[in-house]
């Protein structure tokens, strides 16, 4: 007797020890994030992973005949990545049924086409509304509540106080999580999920319907207060300046904490530059915090429902999810106008503590100030990934090269697609340098620079060189800037002329991969030693499985005889330099 019992615990004993190594390998193999320096990578089958990828438009994946066409373009436009909708209404069209034969077939078809997928879950919200909820959902509006707006009007925005549309939510999402990880849980192709798509409250600065306005009128929730507290030091400065402006309170309502909200009577602001913005507003009010207690209020309430979403999907298959952010516009920078509440810059301290499971605050960017949304958004840590944004080469190389973007998306990507665009070039030479990117990310030996036309030259000191880079668009001959010129004049005058950009990696002490293009570039040292800098080995060329293979080994005519390095468009170049005198 004694002997059966000790053998039953030694084989439970095994089999959970089995278990958990068996989990501890797979949870390795998942895709995840792994910090490097300053940034934070998406790591797949145990390498880094940088997503060259597009976003198709919002029903295109509604069928697999409709993506048909589709699958080769994004592949001959060099993309390894693509993200694609799935709607609440398409995965549960009767409460309790659930039907994933289209997921399927996206995964399989993304595999067929090596590509690796991102799915977006249009549940709750899509752009601030609720269009993509089932039919049983939007027609029950009493288990399932809208929002109020001003004057009691209601529109087709499901309220976050409602925990019946949490919880359907969150049962839905887990159950396409589940599905996802057994159909796929070997192979990688899902590498990441966004939840829902640009939440926030429209057409006023925040829910009025009953429970919302009796949330408002009580206390600002003792974990955000705590939150606020612990963090303090390192806060959003707009959500600091906020708070201090208030008395730094630790409790009290939302409106003694944030002070005052819009009142009811106030009419939203219809913000269509009319009457025109100042330029001072309109460089400026995109990153203000206008009526802070509404949007911090809605920033939690939003923060709890996608967090709970998010947090039941990760039990089924814990690989990283994201929220996306529907930008804070110049001519529409109050809350209303863009979604209020939604995961924006000024609020990601709230998103963090009321959504800790959520690993990426995100933002659609259609704004011209391309660098500072990104500097805005990798605040604190927070890792960078577009999901939605243009096509343009030298953001692409920002996004990577400066910043230690995971991914980049420009949006309805099917209809800009093509193996001849510029972004399958720029795609093509990210590919190639995909390597020493993700090896540099996140440390000083790497970053990126841009140039317009008749921008002065930029100094950037890396490693222990500084590089002097001079605009020449896609000629040699630099040009330079017109004295004088007014920013529009030279707008005008640069229209159509692309952008420089370039990423620069220091490889070595004197070893630099320069890739990219519409530079010359000039080399000056960094410590002491002889004071000339020459051009030693230039090589044009490309990597190949990570390994460097020279294409054309570069002097005379195309190095200026040694004296000049022109860096020409979507060329990857390596150059030694050395010193004398
Ligand atoms: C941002 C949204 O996230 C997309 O789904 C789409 O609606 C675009 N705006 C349209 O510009």
């Amino acid at each position: 007797m004694k002997l059966n019992f000790l053998w039953c615990i030694a084989l439970a004993c095994y089999a959970s020890a089995m278990a958990v190594q068996a989990y501890a390998q797979t949870a390795v193999g998942f895709p995840h994030l792994e910090k490097q320096g300053s940034s934070t990578q998406l790591i797949v089958d145990g390498k880094p992973f940088l997503a060259l990828a597009g976003e198709l438009g919002n029903n295109t994946a509604s069928s697999l005949e409709n993506m048909q066409p589709i699958w080769s373009k994004l592949t001959a436009g060099n993309l390894n990545c693509v993200l694609a909708a799935v709607s609440w209404a398409q995965v549960e069209p009767e409460e309790g049924h659930f039907e994933f034969a289209l997921v399927d077939g996206l995964i399989q078809e993304a595999r067929r086409n090596s590509l690796k997928l991102v799915f977006l879950w249009f549940g709750s919200w899509k752009n601030g509304l609720s269009s993509y909820a089932p039919l049983w959902v939007k027609r029950d509006y009493k288990r399932f509540p809208r929002i109020k707006i001003k004057g009691g009007k209601t529109i087709e925005l499901l309220s976050t106080f409602s925990d019946a549309s949490r919880d359907a939510d969150a049962r839905a999402y887990r159950a396409l999580m589940r599905h996802i990880k057994e159909a796929d849980g070997q192979q990688h192709t899902v590498l990441m999920m966004q939840v829902e798509n640009e939440v926030g409250v429209l057409r006023d600065s925040r829910d009025r319907s009953e429970p919302a306005n009796k949330a408002f009128a009580g206390a600002v929730p003792s974990e955000l207060m705590d939150y606020l507290q612990k963090h303090k030091d390192t806060l959003a400065p707009e959500l600091r300046e906020v708070w201090s402006a208030n008395g730094s309170k630790a409790a009290g309502t939302w409106e003694e904490v944030f002070g005052p909200g819009k009142p009811d009577s106030v009419e939203m602001p219809i913000q269509t530059n009319s009457p025109p913005l100042s330029q001072e507003e309109y460089q400026t009010g995109w990153r203000k915090l206008h009526w802070p207690a509404d949007e911090i209020f809605m920033a939690w309430q939003y923060a709890r429902y996608v967090g709970k979403t998010v947090a039941e999907g990760k039990t089924e298959y814990n690989i990283p999810m994201f929220v996306n952010a529907w930008l804070q516009q110049p001519n529409m920078a109050w809350p209303g106008t863009y979604p209020s509440g939604g995961p924006l810059p000024q609020v990601h301290d709230v998103w963090r503590a009321g959504a800790p499971a959520i690993d990426i605050l995100a933002p659609d960017l259609y704004l011209e100030y391309f660098d500072e949304v990104c500097d805005r958004f990798t605040r604190n840590g927070n890792p960078l990934f577009i999901p939605e944004t243009g096509s343009t080469p030298a953001n692409v190389l920002t996004a990577f090269g400066k910043y230690g973007a995971i991914g980049y998306s420009p949006f309805a990507i099917e209809r800009s697609v093509s193996a001849e665009s510029d972004l399958a070039a720029v795609y093509r030479l990210v590919s190639q340098m995909a390597p020493m990117i993700a090896a540099h990310q996140g440390k000083d030996s790497m970053t990126a620079v841009r140039l317009n036309q008749g921008d002065a030259p930029k100094r950037v000191a890396l490693g222990n060189y500084t590089l002097e880079l001079t605009y020449t668009g896609r000629g040699r001959v630099p040009i330079a800037p017109e004295p004088g010129t007014t920013p529009q004049a030279r707008a005008t005058a640069t229209a159509g002329q692309p952008a420089a950009a370039a990423i620069l990696v220091a490889a070595g002490p004197d070893e630099y991969y320069l890739g990219g293009g519409g530079f010359r570039i000039a080399f000056s040292a960094n410590t002491t030693g002889p004071a000339t800098v020459g051009l030693g080995i230039v090589q044009e060329g490309k990597f190949v499985d990570g390994k460097w293979v020279v294409v054309r080994q570069l002097g005379g005519d195309d190095i200026g005889q040694g004296e000049i390095l022109s860096l020409r468009p979507n060329t990857i170049l390596r150059v030694v330099v050395y010193r004398y005198e």
